[in-house]
């Protein structure tokens, strides 16, 4: 696969391939017949989601010694999310992010959580997005196009969809462009920490020292960027602390980037193997929303998260120990026939029924409008500006595939 744009070679280690590597993007093409047959017999696996499809676990770290369950259906994987802290506890990530991210929010209980999301809900409001997508948005999205607009043909996943949202992210934290190849290096080898521990731990590092910096400046000099006003944000009347803002800004980075790279990289294929629903969007923009959301649950680009027992409990009637990891597979559970007709179909004109893609409950995604957001600009200026988009008949067998995260490796299109 050729380099992709935002990595610095240094070395010849490559993060981005390391990360995919690690978590099985060249292991596991089509992981959804297995989540059927599995979720057939019950709605919880007694295992970990690896055990289904290779025989090594690459994040091993997370469950020495400890029982894995995988939460599968629909239901499963609703009950175990809903739960404040107990008997499911997010502090799992304690032991796999919390490394390299520090004490985030992802891998806080209540009442904890609850002060943090109020404060960080206020940094994502609707005024601030608004300014975001006319500031920052938009002009990214636009930049990037503009290289390949008048070439008539592109790579939409290594031209496109995986430099934009860093890009998004770093603006909007008003973090400086030309340091945006480093970022972008450390924010993988941080979340490919299960993959290869030294890396994640030294990028950490490097992060952390040069974030501290940064929110120092703005602590001096406000500016009208995030990190400015998370410098001046306060929790119960005492500002964050500079730990507490860099551990969210080291779970943002990966978090803004990584996600929507790969969810707009799934929309695109999904439309762009289905020509008749491209061109139903093209002619008709108010069907990008439920286009966006069927991408979300066809192809979700996180299929699992985490979480921990802190008691004996149960998910659907299946006895589960304390003190167990258990794998919440939201990619199976937008697969549960139970709740969507035919899954397997990509299908924009499906009944509606939201699916868990953000997560659900306490810690559903803080960043969801804002991925929606860059989705939809992103969508709408590709079928603007180019006329009659189409995959490559020429390319190589294009599809989707890997397991914990998943996306196309390249989507070959032409256009004009
Ligand atoms: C399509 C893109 C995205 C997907 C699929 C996604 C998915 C998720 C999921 C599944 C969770 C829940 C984790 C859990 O419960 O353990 C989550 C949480 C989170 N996401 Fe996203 N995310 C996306 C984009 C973003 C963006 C753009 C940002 C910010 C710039 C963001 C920031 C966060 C944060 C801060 C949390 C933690 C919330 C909390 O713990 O209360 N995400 N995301």
């Amino acid at each position: 696969m050729p380099a992709r744009a935002g990595a610095v070679d240094d070395d010849t280690y490559d993060p981005f391939e390391a990360f995919d590597h690690a978590l099985g993007a060249d292991k596991v093409r089509n992981p959804y017949p297995k989540f059927a047959e599995v979720r057939r017999t019950s709605p919880v696996y007694h295992g970990g989601i690896w055990k289904l499809f290779i025989s090594d676990e690459p994040m091993a770290m997370a469950y020495n010694n400890v029982p894995v369950y995988t939460a599968l259906s629909y239901d499963a994987v609703t009950q175990v999310l809903r739960s404040p802290g107990r008997p499911f506890s997010s502090s799992a990530y304690a032991d796999t992010m919390g490394i390299v991210m520090g004490h985030s929010i992802l891998e806080m209980d209540e009442p904890e959580h609850a002060g943090y999301r109020t404060l960080l809900e206020g940094v994502f409001g609707k005024r601030a997005m608004e300014r975001w997508e006319v500031e920052t948005i938009a002009p990214t999205i636009h930049h990037f196009i503009d290289r390949f607009a008048g070439r008539g043909h592109a790579d939409l996943v290594r031209e496109f969809t995986f430099p934009f949202p860093v890009h998004v992210i770093t603006g909007l934290l008003g973090l400086p462009q030309e340091d945006l190849p480093k970022f972008h290096r450390w924010a993988i080898e941080l979340i490919n920490v299960g993959g290869d521990p030294a890396r994640g731990i030294a990028a950490s590092q490097k992060l952390r020292e040069y974030l501290i910096g940064v929110i120092e400046q703005r602590r001096k000099e406000p500016k009208e960027d995030m990190i400015s006003v998370l410098a001046h944000a306060e929790l119960d009347g005492t500002r964050l602390d500079d730990e507490q803002i860099c551990a969210f800004l080291r779970l943002l980075l990966p978090a803004g980037a990584e996600t929507t790279y790969r969810s707009s990289s799934n929309l695109l294929f999904g439309l762009l193997s289905h020509p008749d629903q491209l061109e139903a969007v093209r002619k008709d923009r108010s069907l990008l929303p439920q286009a966006i959301e069927e991408g979300l649950r066809w192809e979700t680009p996180l299929t699992n998260i985490i979480r921990r027992t802190v008691e004996d409990t149960e998910i659907c009637g299946v006895p589960v120990p304390a003190n167990a990891a258990i794998m919440v597979c939201t990619g199976s559970a937008n697969h549960d026939e139970s709740r969507w007709e035919d899954p397997e179909a990509f299908n924009i004109f499906r009944k509606r029924f939201p699916p868990v893609a953000f997560g659900f409950g306490p810690h559903v995604c803080l960043g969801q409008h804002l991925a929606r957001m860059e989705t939809t600009v992103a969508v709408n200026a590709l079928l603007d500006r180019l006329p009659n988009l189409r995959l490559d008949p020429e390319a190589v067998d294009p599809h989707i595939t890997g397991l914990m995260f998943r996306s196309p490796v390249a989507l070959p299109v032409l256009f004009g």
